[in-house]
């Protein structure tokens, strides 16, 4: 493992623009959608990113010949020998990898994975899913280390998501796309890469009606494979966007954020503007100044269209420059707030009400420490918040940061940011 930090002075005004990757759980999905077509399927606009590195990897490992047809642009292809046992060692290393397990077990009928993991967060349930092939006919057996799934035939069923799930959704979505009859998804996540993904399906052939509302409905082809006519182009990030903004809010001089889709987060923007923050935008560019006094609100973590659960940990750091008090009260994960010792410890005011919800009195000046990065959200929260620091941070564990963010230093850099990685 890569042992690499990041070495941050903060303090910097940062000016100037940023451009906008396309979104990791866009591109995370499209590699193993791959697997449903009979053509190759070329993928423009691919972040380059641990986690897609991995996934790539998991592709390559059952039979997937993989190759660069440009910057940032791969072309995905499948032939007769598939594999359906993903490696444990890169599966297990990050939570995604469980999407593939639905192309996998509709391609050939059978799919062996580990427990997914990834990080803190990582680590959750995943019934939704299992609940989901049983309905389709697959039987399902726990061993030890992972799960050993198998369909003959996966059969199109009445499905209702006990909880909403984004990679449930998708996942079932992909399932179904090859099964025998009609999947109705009930109470399907709602997450701008879902109908992005289900369009480029149905362009290639699929019957999928409904994507981006609750319910999806998919005819499946009975087993004929997809055929690509066109390019998939991975959309914006949009949390990274939110990132760039939020920090625009707390140390901007006009930061101008492009290459994105403003239409996706228009919940925090207007959130950010209720704050007095100054925000302009067009079609793909938003831009952001800190206000002379920002003021505080609460927020409560949400399924898409609410606020975004991985905007929650920048939007703390926020806070902790606000004028006043706020709640942050998470409801999509459990354990999702474990990063406010840390800010604490570089100065924060935050105080646990209980296992889902804090307190952050604001604002408070913050002063460069050593932390370590528990996941890939909080990680960049803290690179924020050392950026605002007085003196000097150092960030670990970046291989978290790595796998959601590319090469985030470089970009930091251009708008100012005293940053390095070592
Ligand atoms: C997706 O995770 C994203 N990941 C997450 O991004 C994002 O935070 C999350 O959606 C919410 O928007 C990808 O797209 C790869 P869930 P996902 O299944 O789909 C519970 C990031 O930082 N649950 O919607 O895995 C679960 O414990 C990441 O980029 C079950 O109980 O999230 C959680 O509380 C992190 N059983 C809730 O549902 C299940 O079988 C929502 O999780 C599945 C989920």
């Amino acid at each position: 493992m890569e042992m690499a930090e990041f070495v941050i002075n903060g303090g910097r005004k940062l000016k100037g623009e940023i451009k906008i990757m396309g979104a990791k759980n866009s591109a995370l999905k499209i590699l193993p959608a791959s697997l449903l077509f009979s053509t190759p399927v070329k993928i423009k606009n691919i972040p380059l990113i641990e986690d897609v590195f991995r996934m790539r990897d998991l592709l390559t490992d059952i039979g997937a010949s993989v190759k660069e047809i440009g910057e940032r642009s791969l072309e995905v292809r499948f032939g007769r020998e598939i594999g359906s046992n993903l490696k444990k060692d890169i599966a297990e290393r990050f939570r995604a990898s469980i999407v593939l397990a639905g192309p996998v077990l509709a391609r050939t009928g059978r799919v062996s994975f580990p427990f997914p993991g990834g990080c803190v967060i990582g680590k959750r349930p995943i019934d939704i899913f299992l609940d989901g092939w049983k309905k389709m006919g697959a039987t399902v057996r726990e061993s030890g280390s992972g799960f050993d799934i198998a369909a003959k035939r996966l059969s199109g069923k009445d499905f209702t998501f006990k909880n909403i799930s984004v990679t449930g959704t998708e996942t079932l979505m992909l399932s179904a796309v090859l099964a025998h009859g009609k999947t109705i998804l009930r109470n399907a996540a709602l997450e701008p890469e879902i109908p992005s993904l289900a369009e480029f399906l149905n362009k290639s052939g699929a019957k999928i009606k409904g994507a981006g509302t609750s319910t999806i409905e998919i005819i499946g082809t009975g087993g004929k494979l997809l055929k690509a006519r066109r390019a998939f182009e991975v959309i914006p990030d949009r949390i990274e966007t939110g990132d760039f903004l939020i920090l625009g809010a707390i140390i901007g001089d006009n930061i101008k954020v492009t290459d994105c889709n403003p239409e996706h987060l228009t919940t925090l923007i207007a959130m950010l503007e209720s704050l007095g923050v100054k925000i302009k935008m067009g079609k793909n560019w938003v831009s952001v100044s800190r206000p002379k006094i920002l003021s505080s609100s609460d927020i409560k973590t949400k399924e898409y269209p609410g606020f975004v659960t991985d905007l929650q940990a920048p939007y703390t750091v926020l806070m902790t420059q606000a004028h006043g008090e706020s709640i942050i009260f998470e409801t999509v994960f459990d354990g999702r707030l474990n990063y406010i010792d840390d800010l604490n410890r570089m100065g924060a005011k935050i105080t646990p009400l209980d296992t889902h919800r804090v307190l952050v009195h604001g604002p408070t000046s913050l002063r460069g420490r050593e932390i370590e990065s528990p996941d890939l959200r909080a990680g960049l929260a803290f690179v924020m918040a050392a950026l605002i620091a007085k003196g000097e941070s150092i960030v670990k564990n970046i291989y978290q940061i790595d796998r959601g963010y590319e090469k985030i230093e470089e970009r930091l850099q251009k708008i100012g940011a005293d940053i390095k990685r070592i």
